[in-house]
């Protein structure tokens, strides 16, 4: 190998641009070529590929977002746009990939890797830290601090108003981001997709939270949760069966995707990229990097992918004591 590939894709995630300095810097440690692949999969398919050296990544180890840019690839879901795609990394001398994303573009460059034997490294970026084979994935650690940070402000407004806030944050499919940030900020419901509370233990939940003396209350949703009723809907339900609750709603939205990376996410991402570029010298290949008991390990992209991401139970039972 003497040209490595790197692109971010899917959705961005603090701690990408760290990543990308270190896969740029590792390879330039060992005397190969680094090329950026911009818009991901969709930069690749055009041939929006050009060479980084380890000074083209200075002071980006602070920055969120990501110098590559990122996009969803419908084009490199056909096996045109993939063949398209394998012709411009040949055309650039590149024979071999590091692709930091989430799932979805795992299972892109996995297919990628089945057609043309092309060698892949996974690292996980996104804030949901929905992926199996770490406990954290880039990105995750920083949103969650924005999170609190948000949740914090929203709880000083409340406690003034004696208020209950639906507070929604992402996590498309998992709860981590809710429960974790739920637990740092102190909420006294948290709805996750791994466990529907139902609406009537909603109900009696506040009920209980009303006679025990709170004033006001937080309760976070993530986004993918299975109660069926978005956090607009929550507000009726509970203002038209508890008359007593003064309700309001706070979707956080995409500035928790933002923001510049804690030093958790930017060491975290180094250690991932050193460790995806010195795979892929070794001869490894269809391999995700994660972080396990503080150790970087390699986990099959197949595994990566198809495994769950499982929600601890014993934070689901500190998150019910510590709502008391
Ligand atoms: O996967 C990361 C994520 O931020 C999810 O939490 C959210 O559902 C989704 O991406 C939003 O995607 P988009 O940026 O396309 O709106």
């Amino acid at each position: 190998i003497s040209k490595i590939g790197v692109l971010t894709s899917g959705g961005d995630a603090p701690g990408m641009n760290a990543a990308i300095r270190a896969v740029v810097r590792t390879c330039a440690y060992h005397n190969i070529k680094c090329m950026g692949i911009y818009r991901g999969f969709e930069g690749m398919i055009e041939g929006d590929i050009s060479e980084m050296g380890p000074r083209f990544v200075k002071n980006i180890v602070n920055k969120g977002g990501t110098i590559l840019k990122s996009a969803r690839s419908k084009e490199f879901m056909t096996a045109e746009g993939r063949k398209k795609a394998y012709e411009n990394l040949k055309a650039n001398g590149i024979d071999a990939l590091v692709i930091i994303g989430g799932d979805g573009s795992f299972t892109g460059g996995m297919v990628f890797n089945k057609e043309f034997g092309f060698p892949i490294m996974g690292i996980p970026g996104t804030i949901d830290n929905d992926i199996f084979g770490t406990s954290f994935t880039l990105g995750y650690d920083t949103a969650l601090n924005t999170v609190v940070e948000a949740i914090d402000k929203i709880r000083d407004t409340a406690n003034s108003h004696n208020r209950l806030f639906f507070v929604e944050v992402m996590g498309r499919d998992a709860g981590h981001i809710a429960l974790n940030a739920g637990i740092g900020a102190g909420a006294e419901e948290i709805l996750i997709p791994e466990e529907d509370l139902g609406l009537d233990r909603l109900l009696e939940s506040l009920r209980r939270s009303k006679l025990s003396g709170k004033s006001s209350s937080i309760v976070v949703v993530s986004e993918g949760d299975k109660i069926g009723k978005n956090v607009f809907e929550l507000k009726d339900y509970v203002e038209e069966n508890m008359p007593e609750y003064d309700v309001r709603v706070s979707v956080l939205g995409h500035m928790q995707r933002g923001g510049s990376p804690s030093c958790f996410d930017r060491v975290l991402a180094s250690r991932l990229g050193v460790k995806a570029v010195e795979s892929l010298l070794e001869g490894k290949s269809n391999y995700m990097v994660g972080l396990i008991s503080d150790k970087i390990v390699l986990t099959p992209l197949e595994q990566a992918v198809k495994g769950q991401s499982k929600i601890d139970e014993e934070l689901l039972r500190v998150s019910d004591i510590m709502s008391t």
